[in-house]
């Protein structure tokens, strides 16, 4: 153990700020980019030390050091819950024969005759992160996270939002016993994991690897509504603490759990002995590629529970269940070309054109190749062999080139350094705190850019903007490719169009007179549009919904934008400064929004559009609440209601919600423990209330 009281005290103070600043970052990184960078047991290692520090050096514990923040200390936001039984890992097996060798273990442990078979129960071992559920008297009373299976999270509430997870166990069939622990997975289905990349993406949020650590992001979540709004599984497989068990075999307590109102996996059955269960492997592996959710192999377990009982656990696995995971699923293929696709920001990304190839059931002909950098560290080229994968990632990866099968006359592949749509100059912009380049080349065609322009109408159409009912993005390009919707309002323009076209748009292929109507109807429902939505179609870079709403709240009409950032406003040195202080705004989206409202063509077509559609001033949620318009900061800890909660409930009120005290501040609401900003709001004079006192004045009492 390093000696931390032998440090001089300037060295003791250096060392002090350097850890706090770390664990802050970390802590950021957990809680507000649900992305941590390192593991909980290294979180855990850095909090330890400082406060071996802080108990060496008892002057340097201030209000502000993380060991006396709540949601710093080492439980980060979760209760922790020790698990009555631990929760194991698995044994695995690489081949069939290690699957035999199993059996053989399993016969000799058990003393088994030559002719008594052993059954297996084989399932899909799916590819999320295990949850333990306990119900007392039937009843949901508490879940939690695996953790290092000893201890894991509390994380109850989040799990009540997955549907399949009961509240209570139906007991048509038999009683329920008073404890029971049920075991089993959270996953997201591929089809909404892809979705929510999607969204994550439109929005400029973090888009996740695979399902499993969007699963993980989803669950993990200290907001509940944010769980609540993905859409999360569970199957259950398993079952730690329990008053009685329901069954005398694997399959007969799952078909149990089943009855309970669980969903159990459908592929899961009984082996009659090991050269089936290899059988229940190979049909399972072929019908992976057709699941909507990922699984990594196959788990054997011993069908008879007093077997079970007897094989046991050798240190963190049973002795009467093995893993059989999949192999990677790899082929070799041919890059025949590199596509550069330019996205609706100008973004230019490589893609990987393949000879198509079967890799694990399903015909891949793209891969993915990140970035310039990417293409250049692994010296992808054209024409060269290349090894792909598909991981739990849906979407493929080149794991590397085979140098032995590249053509003679191969040449790097240089990325373009002009836009191949409109030919414009693509750039690498730095970036303005770190100074390195930006990884992503951008086109700066902007308008004048087609493949800008039909991406920017795209997502200005698109479900959380415009979203036009029959405008989706097949008649987009269409329309687009037509000649007859160029710019946003043109849309709003299409039926004045058509009139005086030649060729109408109900003679195209897939329309009709009907649909034609449907669509200049469902147009014309959205000439009145909410200013949140208005701004979030605009498709200005870094502005996703959240930002979008937080320019709505505080600018509250378009006209107000366009004046802030107009030429003739001769205090815009003022106007940035104010956007860069509102709360969640940073600086590369004050530049957009800057750059985008100032820019002329912009505001011409911003002039173009308002004269079709009617952009509604934006309307504080709740006006007449006791705190609409009000300042208010939470500090110490909150009792009565999470943080996150509160500062929810509050800004659905009107309130802004802020982090620090000020003359400019009305309330301070003061939990248990408040320390420098309840000083500071009683030397500034500012009202502070307990929990119960806000709660009061919220409701109106
Ligand atoms: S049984 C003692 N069954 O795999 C029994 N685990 O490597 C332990 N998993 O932590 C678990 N599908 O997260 C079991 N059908 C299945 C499973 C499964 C996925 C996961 C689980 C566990 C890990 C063990």
């Amino acid at each position: 153990m390093e000696d931390l009281t032998s440090l001089s005290l300037e060295e003791a103070e250096k060392l002090h700020k350097a850890l706090s600043k770390e664990i802050e970052q970390h802590n950021a990184a957990y809680y507000q980019k649900d992305d941590p960078e390192i593991s909980d047991a290294e979180y855990d290692a850095l909090m330890i030390r400082l406060k071996k520090l802080e108990e060496a050096h008892p002057d340097l514990i201030t209000q502000e050091s993380p060991t006396q923040k709540v949601g710093a200390a080492p439980s980060r936001g979760f209760g922790k819950v020790q698990h009555k039984m631990p929760m194991l890992s698995l044994d695995n097996a690489f081949s069939s024969d290690d699957l035999r060798e199993f059996e053989r273990r399993v016969r000799r442990f058990l003393g088994l005759k030559p002719d008594e078979d052993v059954s297996f129960f084989a399932e899909p071992k799916i590819d999320g992160l295990s949850a333990s559920l306990r119900y007392e008297n039937g009843r949901f009373v508490q879940g939690a996270t695996r953790g290092d299976g000893r201890e894991g999270e509390d994380i109850t509430d989040n799990l009540k939002t997955i549907a399949d997870i009961p509240d209570e166990l139906s007991s048509e069939s038999e009683l329920v016993p008073d404890v029971f622990e049920v075991r089993g997975e959270v996953y997201m289905p591929i089809s909404d994991f892809q979705t929510l990349n999607e969204t994550q993406a439109e929005k400029g949020a973090k888009v996740f690897a695979n399902p499993r650590n969007a699963a993980a992001g989803s669950l993990r979540q200290l907001d509940v509504k944010i769980t609540a709004s993905r859409n999360l599984r569970f199957f259950a497989y398993a079952w730690g603490d329990a008053s009685e068990i329901p069954g005398l075999t694997q399959s007969e307590v799952l078909a149990r759990f089943r009855d309970w109102g669980f969903s159990v996996n459908s592929l899961s059955n009984v082996c009659s002995n090991m050269e089936e269960a290899i059988d229940a492997y190979r049909k399972i592996e072929e019908l992976r590629a057709s699941l909507d959710y990922d699984i990594d192999g196959v788990v054997f377990k011993v069908n008879r529970l007093d077997w079970q009982e007897r094989l046991g656990f050798v240190s963190r696995s049973p002795r009467w269940a093995i893993a059989h995971k999949f192999p990677a699923e790899q082929a070799t293929t041919i890059l025949r070309e590199i596509e550069i696709q330019v996205g609706r920001t100008g973004a230019l990304t490589p893609v990987a054109r393949l000879e198509p190839v079967t890799v694990g059931g399903v015909v891949v002909s793209n891969a993915t190749l990140h970035n310039e950098d990417e293409i250049q560290r692994k010296d992808i080229r054209e024409g060269d062999t290349v090894v792909i994968q598909r991981a739990g990632d849906v979407i493929p990866q080149i794991v590397e080139v085979v140098l032995d099968k590249r053509p003679e006359e191969s040449k790097p592949y240089e990325f373009p350094t002009s836009c191949p749509v409109c030919g414009s100059h693509a750039v690498r912009e730095k970036n303005p705190t770190s100074g390195k380049d930006d990884a992503v080349r951008r086109c700066t065609g902007g308008l004048v850019c087609s493949a800008q322009a039909v991406e920017r109408l795209k997502h200005f159409v698109s479900r959380n903007a415009f979203d036009i009912d029959g405008l989706g993005a097949k008649q987009i390009e269409l329309f687009y490719n037509k000649d007859l919707v160029k710019t946003p309002v043109d849309i709003f323009r299409l039926e004045e169009k058509d009139k005086n076209s030649l060729t109408r748009i109900r003679n195209f292929e897939g329309f009709g007179e009907k649909a034609v109507t449907n669509l200049f109807n469902a147009i014309n429902d959205r000439r009145q549009i909410e200013l949140d939505r208005f701004v979030y179609a605009l498709g200005i870079r870094h502005v996703g919904q959240g930002n979008a709403r937080l320019l709505a709240k505080n600018y509250l009409s378009i006209d107000a934008l366009l004046e802030t950032f107009g030429p003739d406003n001769p205090d815009i040195g003022k106007a940035y400064v104010e956007l860069l202080e509102i709360d969640g705004i940073g600086a590369a989206v004050a530049d957009a929004v800057k750059e985008f409202f100032s820019e002329q063509h912009n505001r011409d077509l911003l002039k173009d559009l308002t004269s079709e559609v009617d952009v509604m001033a934006f309307e504080a949620p709740d006006d007449d609440s006791p705190v609409s318009g009000k300042t208010v900061v939470f500090t110490g800890s909150l009792e009565l209601m999470t943080r996150s909660e509160a500062k929810a409930k509050a800004e659905n009120l009107g309130a802004k919600v802020s982090g620090s005290v000020s003359a400019k501040t009305d309330y301070v609401v003061a939990g248990a423990k408040a320390g420098s900003k309840l000083a500071k709001a009683e030397s500034l004079g500012v009202q502070v209330l307990s929990e119960q006192e806000w709660l009061d004045l919220i409701s109106g009492g």
